[in-house]
């Protein structure tokens, strides 16, 4: 089966997945008869690019990564804006990868409303439309028969979401606890290790794991997002930011940091959802610091790590872990939601 996608945002996620895309083309066809034609991709400041029989996907990211845009792709800009390709352009799925607006998710959230209003599916990695519209986006889905995929806005690659909504099926979940922001999780390690925060924060900025507002990881609003995600996902709940209890790491001194290693502990930024006696609410909706023993499962979780604690009524403890951001992991998460689309829906 063919299955033609459109790209909205090609920057980090998108490339990646690009050269994923390219790489597994063979593995796509052979194992999973799939043979996907990007018919379209768009940026903010290179324009976008068609071809209804499939970009060739080499020759346009060695234009990008040679720092060309588009202009060394062999293919004409177009005039239409992102909107207008969304509503016009023949695809069956959209691929949203635009940057995060965690107060109004836009304009993210309009993209995927006008493809879901087309009847067509959509993958997103971006935390903004999920955090604050799943649950009337996942509405339009079903109105319109299509799909919404976004295994990528927490954890990445590394599968959590799919895990809690298929292979938990059945299962009651009673609590889930995570280091969901591998920035935050960085800077801590490295201050465990002797730094200064203001040091281990530059190194981190160096390395390229902060976003370019900071403040979404040192402050906690990244790891807010993804509590709103799980909350959706796990427990059917919608919450608003300012109901999920948050602190960042600013603030913390290696001296605290240093005084906890002595009594065996860590500062882990935690984010945790706890079921409440009623369907529908939520005892516990928290990112948060949280002195751990070196016993719990998170206080292993070292560097831009991610893991997840999924307490359950049958299952006791169930714990995942891996990559929480990257290039390629997040494009990874972007072909997995893409197959899985592919057999249920193609
Ligand atoms: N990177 C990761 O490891 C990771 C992990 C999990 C989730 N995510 C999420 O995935 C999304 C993409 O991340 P990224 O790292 O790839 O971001 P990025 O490198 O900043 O790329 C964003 C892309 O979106 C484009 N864009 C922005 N507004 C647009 C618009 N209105 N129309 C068309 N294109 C537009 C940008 O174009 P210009 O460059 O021209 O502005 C750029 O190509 C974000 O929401 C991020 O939070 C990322």
């Amino acid at each position: 089966m063919t299955v033609k996608i459109l790209i909205v945002g090609f920057g980090n996620v998108g490339q990646g997945l690009a050269e994923l895309l390219v790489e597994k083309e063979r593995m796509l066809r052979e194992k999973y008869k799939t043979d996907v034609q990007v018919v379209g991709i768009v940026t903010r400041h290179w324009g976008a690019i068609v071809d209804e029989h499939g970009l060739a996907l080499s020759r346009v990211l060695a234009s990008v990564l040679a720092g060309k845009g588009f202009a060394h792709s062999g293919y004409d800009l177009q005039s239409q804006t992102t909107a207008e390709l969304i509503e016009n352009l023949d695809y069956d799925v959209l691929i949203e990868l635009t940057i995060t607006d965690l107060n109004n998710g836009e304009p993210a959230t309009q993209y995927i409303r006008l493809a879901l209003e087309r009847g067509r599916s959509v993958i997103t990695t971006n935390k903004g439309p999920i955090a604050l519209h799943l649950k009337e986006l996942e509405t339009l889905a079903k109105t319109h028969h299509a799909v919404l995929k976004y295994e990528g806005t927490v954890m990445s690659g590394t599968p959590v979401l799919n895990l809690i909504e298929h292979n938990l099926a059945g299962l009651e979940i009673r609590k889930i606890e995570g280091i969901v922001n591998g920035s935050s999780n960085y800077i801590l390690t490295r201050m465990e290790e002797g730094l200064e925060y203001d040091d281990a924060v530059k190194e981190a900025r160096e390395l390229g794991y902060l976003e370019a507002d900071a403040s979404a990881d040192l402050d906690g609003w990244d790891a807010v997002a993804k509590v709103m995600i799980l909350a959706g996902v796990a427990f059917g709940v919608t919450l608003k930011v300012d109901e999920v209890q948050r602190r960042g790491i600013a603030g913390l001194t290696r001296r605290e940091v240093e005084d906890a290693l002595g009594q065996n502990k860590v500062w882990r930024q935690v984010v945790e959802l706890e079921r409440g006696e009623q369907e529908g609410c939520l005892r516990a909706a928290k990112a948060g610091l949280r002195l751990l023993g070196n016993g719990h499962p998170l206080a292993q979780i070292k560097g831009a790590g991610n893991g997840l604690v999924i307490y359950t009524d049958v299952m006791p403890l169930i714990t995942v872990s891996g990559p929480g951001a990257g290039r390629r992991e997040t494009g990874y998460a972007v072909l997995n939601d893409l197959l899985s689309i592919c057999t249920e829906q193609c």
